[in-house]
């Protein structure tokens, strides 16, 4: 290594002035003005040990190997060094008016004069230091508002909740008296808006000054606009009395910080906002078609109902009984309803059968009550296949409403809790409704008469628990 980089090393490692001038000179060279440059370099040197000496924790973290760093005489760390010497100076002093007989020549005075005098250069770094903490403080009181500007958005989800917490954030923050949030549509039109400590009588002004940034001679206003990648999504603005003190660069700086943290809050709100009216649309459209298959179905039980009965007024009456049914039963509401919907396709196998066995007043040849008995399975193939509950529950009824309790019904032949609870209702609701109404092939029975004849078929044709609750029913309400 030559000796002019040797002599540029410390320069280079952030040592000062006086080492980076010195690297220009030849060292050892014997000449006056040699020695003198020597020994400038020498006492920057030195000074910088002293410097390097009392640099504690990050103030010397920071730089990176190799960085040049230069004396400054506002550094902080300076303060020390002139403690040092104020009590210095200060025993000095004290030693030498105090003391008897001491020596108070010129000489002896000398010391804690350049003592003193390095006090004084110290005070800037003194300065230096007291504005370093202050600006530590206001640093911290702006982390600290940011943090409860977030923490009080966190916790709103509506729009119009999120924007009255910006509006009286962004006021409280800058010590300002009024403050408001607009936000603007694509024609820069406000489409949502908040005022914080505004009266009614003066939300024209407010909103002409968010909008336009401009005060008057009783307000100054500070205004930032609300801008995400989309663009600019609006303004918002806090205003003080005039006169008094402006708004600072700091403020500024704050305010823009708080939109910054507005935009994120209000994307979400208008993100909750959309997801809840798609939301909405959807059950719209759901509760549309809902109400589209349940006509069609009915529309259905109907057309199967005019085979032989022309009112397809039996099909709503065994709907009716059935939900009654069910419900006396304990099944949820949401059963019944199902229930209620699905138990008048019960007979809508009927539709192939032809009128000759359908509408045969006398009595069924075997080969005739087959077919007849088919309207099962012909109703359940109809329905199979149906993807929402209600067109399930109405296949499940129109295959089982004939299998009886005790197993010998059809087309299965299922007993007991084999035969689905919707099956086992329909099938005591179906009968009484056949019982008490007139067919070209009978006679209509007396409600007291089906009652009975339900309650003899109780563990041979019918549930005994199904029974039993049609049994507590009101039945001339049931006609
Ligand atoms: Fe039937």
């Amino acid at each position: 290594m030559s000796k002019k980089t040797e002599q540029a090393g410390p320069a280079t490692t952030g040592k000062g002035p006086a080492s980076s001038g010195a690297s220009g000179s030849n060292g050892a060279s014997g000449s006056n003005g040699g020695a003198a440059r020597e020994w400038k370099a020498g006492a920057g040197r030195a000074i910088d040990r002293v410097a390097r000496s009392i640099e504690v924790g990050a103030a010397g973290a920071g730089r990176e190997p190799g960085e040049r760093r230069y004396l400054n005489y506002k550094d902080p760390h300076w303060v020390p060094v002139g403690a040092a010497f104020a009590f210095f100076a200060a025993v000095d002093m004290l030693v030498l008016f105090l003391m008897p007989g001491a020596n108070r020549s010129l000489a002896s005075l000398l010391p804690p004069t350049l003592a003193g005098l390095v006090v004084l250069l110290t005070l800037p770094s003194l300065l230096a230091l007291y504005k370093q903490q202050e600006s530590i403080e206001h640093q911290k009181r702006q982390i600290a508002t940011l943090h409860a500007m977030d923490t009080a958005i966190a916790s709103e989800r509506e729009l119009e909740a999120v924007l009255d917490v910006a509006a009286r954030q962004a006021t409280l923050a800058l010590d300002g008296e009024r403050g408001g949030i607009a936000l603007l549509d694509e024609a820069c039109r406000i489409e949502a808006e908040a005022y914080h400590n505004t009266p009614d009588d003066s939300r024209d002004f407010l909103r002409s000054v968010v909008v336009s940034g401009r005060g008057d001679d009783f307000w100054q206003v500070a205004r930032v606009p609300i801008t995400s990648g989309e663009g600019l999504l609006g303004y918002l603005a806090v205003l003080k009395p005039q006169p008094g003190m402006p708004f600072t660069a700091e403020s500024l700086g704050l305010l823009r910080d708080l939109a910054g943290t507005v935009v994120v809050a209000v994307k979400n709100a208008q993100a909750l906002e959309s997801a809840r009216h798609l939301a909405q649309v959807k059950s719209t459209l759901m509760a549309d078609l809902d109400a589209a298959q349940i006509e069609i179905l009915e529309r259905l039980s109907q057309a199967a109902e005019y085979r032989d009965d022309d009112t397809g007024h039996h099909t709503q009456r065994v709907g009716r009984v059935s939900a009654l049914l069910a419900r006396t039963l304990g099944l949820s509401e949401e059963r019944v309803a199902l229930i209620r919907r699905a138990a008048p396709l019960h007979d809508v196998g009927k539709i192939g059968i032809a009128d000759a066995v359908l509408l045969k007043a006398g009595k069924l040849t075997p080969d005739e009550f087959a077919r007849m008995q088919a309207h099962t399975r012909a109703g359940a193939a109809l329905l199979a296949g149906g993807r929402s509950p209600l067109v399930q529950t109405a296949e499940r009824i129109a295959r089982t409403h004939h299998e009886r309790w005790d197993g010998s019904g059809y087309p299965q032949g299922l007993a007991g809790e084999e035969i689905p609870i919707e099956g086992r209702i329909v099938a005591v609701a179906d009968v009484f409704d056949a019982l008490t109404h007139a067919r070209v092939y009978k006679r209509a029975w007396p409600v007291e008469e089906a009652v009975a004849e339900i309650g003899r078929q109780s563990g041979r044709q019918f549930d005994p628990r199904v029974t039993q609750a049609f049994l507590s029913l009101p039945h001339d309400s049931l006609l």
